[in-house]
């Protein structure tokens, strides 16, 4: 493999990326493929190839036969789940984090991997009004970039219980005492984090009535008739921005409610947490200086691509006892000074790529005023979409906020009729959920090409078919 090829190559990729993006504001690629389950798979060998191919060979076969099978998340059409969203900046810090090639597991193994990461979780913390003990400058937290919101809350479990237990769950696991609270409206990976840590199924506190967010006296009173019962309240994961709704739990209730029974709190704010950018969309930051710890996408709605979560905690040391490990072949004159952060201590796996570069890309080529121009356009579109469902007669409103807007026809049968063809349509993706135990589609603007029109071309294609069904 000849690296004198690289840049011509690379020119090309560049090229072909920049008139997909383009092909993707004009909206001229469906949403969602065409093929049916195994296309891909019958158009590639069922072995690899023994000689190795050109470059150029490859890129051909990935516009040919990837490309028109996958789901295009960047598309204006693309209304499904949350955003996934990236820009230029961060895909071109992808392709030099990729040609470094660092794994930056410790400060020794790239110390500016690791300062870089210091940094832009710094400037981060502060561009969203984190409380200041969440700062590595400050002395006592900080910030380190995970794969996942996923990953995120399952570290922050394990320091939980690690912190709830004196370090003995290391020794001899929960023991079937620690408990996890959460609502039935957290995200799925909650459950499954607690799954992993070995607490099972989380405690489910009622949610308040007509606003499913957390209780917080049904927690208060949960937490204490457990610890009458000799259980362990190791951890409360309240959710700022749910993903069925983008309801926001009130951390300013929670937060004293666990500080006082010194339980963990951690906050997941996986898409709403990059909202707080902009101050008048600081939904759920009242009471986070009572949080141990706090998580966002920033692959969410930060114009950096996925994956990048960033974690903050509160207290560095209570993350770092639980997590680490120090084996012989990883020993080293910095480390054994205490002077630096060794990331490896923060995260589950050992190794790590500088996922900081393309953060740093990311903020540096927006800025944060860029950033929030983006956020506050994004839900001025949300704003219209549901205004748009508002006025139309046979459909119901049933939450917005943000970027979301959630709706449902007037009859359970009608919705699930509706979702059943946007199922079908190649234009759009919307996706389903429960509110209230009825049947509703969720449609999160975030597409970087997101616009006007758009929403309105949208919002055409689900009338078509709310019509076309009844
Ligand atoms: C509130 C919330 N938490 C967590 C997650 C899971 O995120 P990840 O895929 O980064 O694990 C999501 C995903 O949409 C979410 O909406």
């Amino acid at each position: 493999m000849n690296s004198d090829v690289f840049p011509a190559v690379a020119a090309e990729a560049a090229e072909r990326l920049a008139a997909y993006w383009r092909a993707l504001a004009a909206a001229e690629l469906p949403v969602v493929p065409p093929g049916a389950p195994g296309t891909t798979l019958k158009a590639l060998p069922e072995t690899a190839p023994e000689q190795g191919e050109e470059l150029t060979e490859i890129l051909n076969d990935t516009w040919s036969t990837i490309v028109p099978q996958l789901v295009h998340w960047q598309h204006p059409g693309f209304l499904g789940y949350y955003p996934t969203n990236n820009s230029p900046a961060s895909v071109l810090a992808e392709l030099v984090t990729a040609g470094l090639g660092v794994q930056g597991m410790m400060w020794s193994t790239s110390p500016a991997a690791t300062e870089l990461e210091q940094r832009v979780c710094d400037w981060l913390a502060l561009a969203l009004a984190l409380p200041e003990h969440f700062t590595h400058a400050s002395g006592h937290g900080g910030g380190v970039i995970q794969d996942s919101a996923s990953s995120a809350v399952l570290v922050a479990l394990v320091a939980a219980l690690n912190r709830a237990s004196d370090g003995r769950w290391r020794q001899h696991g929960t023991e079937g005492r620690h408990r996890v609270y959460c609502t039935d409206q957290a995200n799925s990976c909650v459950p499954k984090a607690a799954r992993v840590a070995g607490v099972g199924e989380p405690v489910l506190v009622p949610t308040l009535h007509g606003t499913l967010t957390m209780d917080p006296v049904a927690l208060a009173q949960r937490i204490d008739a457990d610890r009458a019962a000799g259980l362990v309240p190791a951890a409360v994961v309240a959710t700022v921005g749910t993903t069925s709704t983008c309801a926001i739990d009130p951390i300013h209730e929670i937060g004293p409610v666990c500080r006082e029974r010194g339980t963990w709190l951690h906050v997941d704010a996986a898409y709403a947490g990059s909202a707080a950018l902009c101050p008048e969309l600081r939904c759920g930051h009242d009471g986070l200086e009572h949080a141990d710890s706090y998580a966002v996408n920033a692959h969410k709605w930060m114009r950096t691509g996925t994956p990048c979560d960033v974690l903050w905690v509160a207290d560095r040391h209570a993350l770092t006892d639980a997590m680490s490990a120090a084996p012989s072949y990883l020993r080293n004159r910095a480390t054994d000074s205490g002077t630096v952060v060794d990331f490896k201590d923060w995260q589950i796996p050992l190794g790590r790529p500088m996922r900081a570069l393309k953060l740093w890309y990311v903020l540096r080529a927006h800025g944060l005023e860029g950033l929030r121009t983006v956020i506050r356009h994004d839900v001025r579109l949300a704003e219209l979409l549901a205004e748009l469902v508002e006025n139309e007669p046979g459909f119901h409103l049933v939450a917005h906020a943000l970027g979301l807007v959630v709706f449902r026809r007037s009859s359970d049968e009608q919705t699930h009729e509706l979702a059943a063809r946007l199922a079908d349509e190649p234009g759009l993706l919307c996706t389903p959920t429960t509110v209230d135990g009825r049947p509703a589609l969720r449609a999160a603007v975030g597409s970087p090409y997101a616009d006007e029109a758009g929403i309105r071309r949208a919002w055409g294609v689900i009338r078509a078919h709310a019509h076309a069904a009844c």
